[in-house]
């Protein structure tokens, strides 16, 4: 048996993008289950609601942290911050419903153009809860979140040098 040449250099190209897009790799790649312990399901999870249930809700942004860098940051970048392969969510999303609506449109259908798949679904491979919990963090790490508010004890100490946080 021949193997076509065509054939033959379409399975170069599509695993010369698969070690390109490895290389750029930041964590999984396959959708990965997210724990929503600890914030309130929604009644009929099979029906996307319009707004973000969670918005401004901890426990919700804490999940959301940790399921952004198992099912997104690896195209969108590791806390969001874009390496450029997709869109920075911290500038493309406006808080409130005009973000959430853009954000609700992407989970539904993905990013698909003439058959290319730049960005999958994640309607139904991931509960929309934990879908919204991303939604919640990415409010946090928004470029128009306002300021995180500095405890009134912080305010009264002497300057300190700047600490680095150690990332788990
Ligand atoms: C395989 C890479 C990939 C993964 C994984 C991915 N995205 Fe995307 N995303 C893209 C690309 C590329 C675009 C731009 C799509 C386009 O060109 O239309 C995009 C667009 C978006 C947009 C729309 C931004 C805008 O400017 O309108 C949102 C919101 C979004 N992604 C959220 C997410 C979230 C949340 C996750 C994880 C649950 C995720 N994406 C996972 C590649 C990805």
């Amino acid at each position: 048996m021949q193997i076509s040449t065509r054939s033959f250099s379409a399975a170069l190209a599509a695993l010369t993008l698969m070690t390109a897009s490895h290389a750029f790799a930041h964590g999984d790649v396959t959708p990965q289950a997210i724990d929503i312990t600890g914030i309130d399901p929604i009644k009929d999870s099979a029906t996307w609601v319009d707004t973000n249930p969670y918005s401004g809700n901890e426990r919700a942004a804490e999940i959301g942290k940790h399921a952004f860098a198992q099912n997104c940051a690896r195209c969108h970048g590791i806390d969001a911050v874009s390496g450029g392969i997709a869109p920075d969510l911290r500038e493309k999303l406006p808080l409130g419903a005009e973000g959430d609506e853009i954000f609700k449109e992407r989970m539904v259908n993905g990013a698909v153009r003439n058959g290319v798949t730049y960005m999958p679904k994640f309607d139904g491979i991931v509960a929309q809860e934990g879908l919204w919990a991303i939604r919640t963090w990415l409010e946090t790490v928004s470029v128009d979140a306002p300021p995180k508010e500095v405890a009134k004890t912080e305010e009264a100490k002497p300057a300190e040098p700047a600490k680095i946080e150690e990332k788990k």
